[in-house]
């Protein structure tokens, strides 16, 4: 099994003195090629400041962060540029969409340089086709949310990373986005890690990590 991205020994210090929170303390997380791992835990316990610090969205205060055993600090131009192009994608909590371009237009922008497939089919796999030329604002909450799994899809990453991605949605709505994550996991073959408040997406996936206090708690692999 090659590991993808790693944390060892992380930590993540915000702010100083009495408004100082170590939102990770010493945090040691692996994600494997082609595995889903769910992140729970209650809020404000690390899940997403440990995607963050997974996906190199931000340095930690100490500790490391790999991608295929090589620290990101000591990456190169070119395989930062990779990385970021097509290692990871991102799905954030509330979709994050671009707002005065179209749902085509903002799988399109994530498409750039990369050889994906045409963001024209990636919508209709996400079941958006009559929705390619409408803003943000124009689709649903659910909607919204497919374009950006469409628009983390059009980097055919390695890694997909998503921020409780169904937390604004109805359970109907949720569902059938999990559903969709499942069936693209399967076809693509990216390794998955989901933080979310759902023991029900949980048990979907290969093993759940709980986070406490910025610290892992607990694991479970999936019977
Ligand atoms: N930019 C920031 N500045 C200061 N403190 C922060 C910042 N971001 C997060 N925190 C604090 O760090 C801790 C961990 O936050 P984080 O967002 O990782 O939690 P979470 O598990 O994702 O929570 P939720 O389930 O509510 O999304 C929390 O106590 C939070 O208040
Ligand atoms: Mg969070």
């Amino acid at each position: 099994m090659t590991v993808l991205a790693a944390v060892r020994g992380v930590s993540v210090v915000y702010g100083r003195g009495e408004a100082e929170v170590r939102a990770l303390d010493r945090v040691d997380f692996e994600a494997q090629e082609g595995e889903t791992v769910a992140l729970l835990g209650r809020s404000g316990s690390g899940k997403t400041t440990l995607l963050h610090a997974l996906g190199g969205l931000l340095a930690p205060t100490e500790g490391t962060v790999e991608w295929k055993g090589t620290s990101l600090v000591s990456l190169d131009a070119a395989a930062r540029g990779d990385l970021r192009r097509h290692g990871i994608a991102y799905v954030f909590q509330g979709a994050n969409l671009l707002p005065h371009f179209t749902a085509f237009e903002n799988v399109a922008f994530a498409a750039r340089g990369v050889d994906a497939q045409r963001p024209e089919e990636l919508l209709l796999l996400v079941g958006l086709g009559a929705r390619f030329d409408h803003l943000p604002g124009e689709l649903s909450g659910g909607e919204q949310q497919r374009v950006a799994l469409a628009r983390a899809l059009a980097q055919q990453p390695e890694l997909l990373l998503c921020d409780e991605p169904t937390g604004h949605l109805d359970s109907d709505t949720g569902e059938r986005v999990l559903d969709l994550i499942d069936v693209l996991q399967r076809e693509f073959g990216f390794a998955l890690v989901v933080a979310t408040h759902d023991p029900d997406v949980a048990a979907r996936l290969d093993r759940a990590v709980e986070m406490h206090d910025g610290r892992i708690a607990r694991e479970q692999v999936a019977a």
